[in-house]
């Protein structure tokens, strides 16, 4: 195994020759100094998805970590923040009494959603930065997470395809997300949300640290393409989508308790395999970073 760094006693093994990295040799739970935090983020900008194996941390470490790197954003959806800290969100199919979800549950249906391809907020006008996920029971089988690569899906692409898509702009919503459910659809009372109005964001996105181009799609928000007819946009938008999540530019990550995982929102997407959420547990808790500005090319 190749160690990329090994300065401030971080080692830096690949999980994927373009995406994913393991990082050892740090602690999560106590206060990290400049030299180490400026060493991560060079890091985190050469490998978009960070795992940090083996980090015992309560919620309130994992917070003080995140703020390292921006302020934090508290999610959309009421039920899914945890009661004590309101900007942890609850990806658990376990509620905070230790239930788990009933499928028919509105909770339930809409964490399910996380299992399409998607990237973080990016329902908000500045979508989030980075996410920050602690694995804390993890099933025994199922429930990994994918996670791509947008850059090197972008870079892929042919001239001709670039020079369609390049300066073209997707609508997002958060109320896309509650669409591509049938079953949440259906229902009378969906859950209760911070209302957000819909946002317009480039389809192809320039990294502000990198400097980057990258394929900007979020699946599960996508509601269309301006002043594109919506047959022909979503045709465009699949087809991209397909590209961008070939076995190729994807990791796949199988969860260990306590296995860290930070992410770029930026240049990423991510999904989660289906598991038995009926009858075995997963309770993740995420941090999620506010963005620094809109998303330009
Ligand atoms: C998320 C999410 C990933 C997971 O936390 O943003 O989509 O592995 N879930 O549960
Ligand atoms: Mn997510």
């Amino acid at each position: 195994m190749a160690t990329l760094t090994d300065a401030v006693d971080l080692t830096v093994t690949k999980r994927h020759p373009q995406i994913g990295a393991e990082v050892r040799g740090i602690d999560l739970g106590r206060p990290l100094d400049r030299e180490t935090l400026d060493q991560l983020n060079a890091i985190w900008m050469e490998n978009p998805m960070l795992v940090f194996p083996g980090q015992k941390i309560t919620d309130e470490q994992q917070i003080v970590f995140a703020r390292n790197f921006g302020e934090l954003e508290v999610h959309p959806s009421v039920a899914h923040r945890s009661s004590r800290n309101p900007e942890v969100y609850r990806v658990s199919n376990v509620d905070e009494q230790g239930n788990i979800l009933p499928s028919e549950s509105k909770e339930w249906q809409y964490l399910e959603l996380t299992w399409l391809w998607h990237t973080d907020s990016s329902f908000r006008e500045i979508p989030s930065k980075g996410s920050i996920l602690h694995g804390i029971t993890v099933p025994a089988e199922g429930g990994d997470t994918l996670f791509a690569n947008m850059y090197e899906a972008y870079d892929a692409l042919s001239d001709g395809t670039k020079a369609q898509i390049d300066g073209l702009s997707v609508r997002h919503s958060h109320d896309a997300v509650i669409a591509r459910s049938a079953k949440l659809s259906a229902r009378q009372d969906k859950g209760t949300f911070t209302e957000l109005p819909p946002v317009e964001h480039p389809l192809v996105r320039r990294h502000p640290v990198t400097g980057r181009r990258s394929l900007f799609l979020s699946p599960h928000t996508m509601d269309g393409i301006v002043g594109m007819p919506d047959d022909k946009a979503f045709a465009l938008l699949d087809e991209l989508t397909r590209h961008a999540t070939h076995e190729r530019f994807v990791y796949r990550h199988h969860w260990h308790q306590d296995d860290v995982i930070m992410w770029d929102n930026r240049c990423t997407m991510h999904a989660v395999m289906p598991y038995d959420s009926a009858n075995q547990r997963r309770i993740m808790h995420r941090t999620t970073i506010v963005g620094d500005e809109r998303p330009t090319l």
